[in-house]
């Protein structure tokens, strides 16, 4: 038995847990997720997060339920001048698949990288496992994507979660930096908004509820 100023050690805990100070009720949080939405990203603007704000957010965005701790999924930052190279390279990827475009579907593809200050490429690396499935895997990084886009928000800035076409086409998503082994579970684009978002409909929750009882 462990004693502090003789008291048992469990003694303290029991209390402890009688108050509820493991996990107090955070109503900011729920207010916080209760009203969250994403912003477009073409309503996202300069400043990204800092470097500081980046490692904060991708700290939390890792910190989510991960099976057998495989840590299935990785990040690729894309920042700064690149993102234009990149809206390039994707372009002619496209029109080598779909021929040439008009002006407007041209300028989509040039700015796919460029809508938001910061994008965060969410890279699933689920891989056959003797225990864990792989579903189990790619879950988590959905977790993280999510995790991602609530710690943007909570450090004061918007983002939205999109995979596009280039997170299905194989060449476009190993020029972006996935392994063949590898898929992206999105791209986290984040940035500070120009505007309000509108908010849109959501499930009734009656409709997705039920309390389970046996057929
Ligand atoms: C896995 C995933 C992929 C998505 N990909 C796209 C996309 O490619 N294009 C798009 O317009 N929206 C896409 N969305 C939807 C956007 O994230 C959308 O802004 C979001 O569903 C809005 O809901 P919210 O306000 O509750 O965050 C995707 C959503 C998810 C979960």
């Amino acid at each position: 038995m462990t004693y502090l100023m003789g008291i048992p050690w469990t003694s303290f805990t029991q209390a402890a847990s009688r108050m509820n100070m493991y996990t107090p009720r955070r109503q900011d949080v729920l207010d916080f997720l209760l009203s969250r939405r994403s912003h477009p990203s073409i309503t996202l603007s300069e400043p990204g997060p800092s470097e500081n704000d980046l490692d904060t957010v991708l700290t939390a965005a890792a910190r989510v339920p991960d099976h057998g701790k495989l840590a299935p999924w990785r990040f690729i930052i894309y920042r700064g001048e690149a993102r234009q190279r990149i809206g390039d390279r994707l372009l002619s990827f496209a029109e080598e698949k779909e021929g040439p475009f008009e002006a407007q579907r041209r300028e989509q593809e040039l700015t796919r990288f460029t809508r938001a200050p910061v994008v965060v490429g969410v890279v699933s690396r689920a891989a056959v496992h003797p225990k864990i499935p792989v579903w189990e895997q790619q879950l988590s990084a959905g977790a993280a994507c999510m995790n991602l886009i609530n710690a943007a928000g909570a450090a004061g800035f918007a983002a939205q979660w999109l995979t596009e076409w280039y997170s299905f086409d194989p060449d476009a998503s190993r020029f972006l930096g996935c392994g063949d082994e590898e898929r992206f579970a999105g791209f986290v684009h984040i940035g500070t908004p120009t505007q309000p978002p509108t908010e849109r409909a959501r499930p009734v929750l009656s409709d997705i509820r039920v309390d389970w009882s046996e057929a």
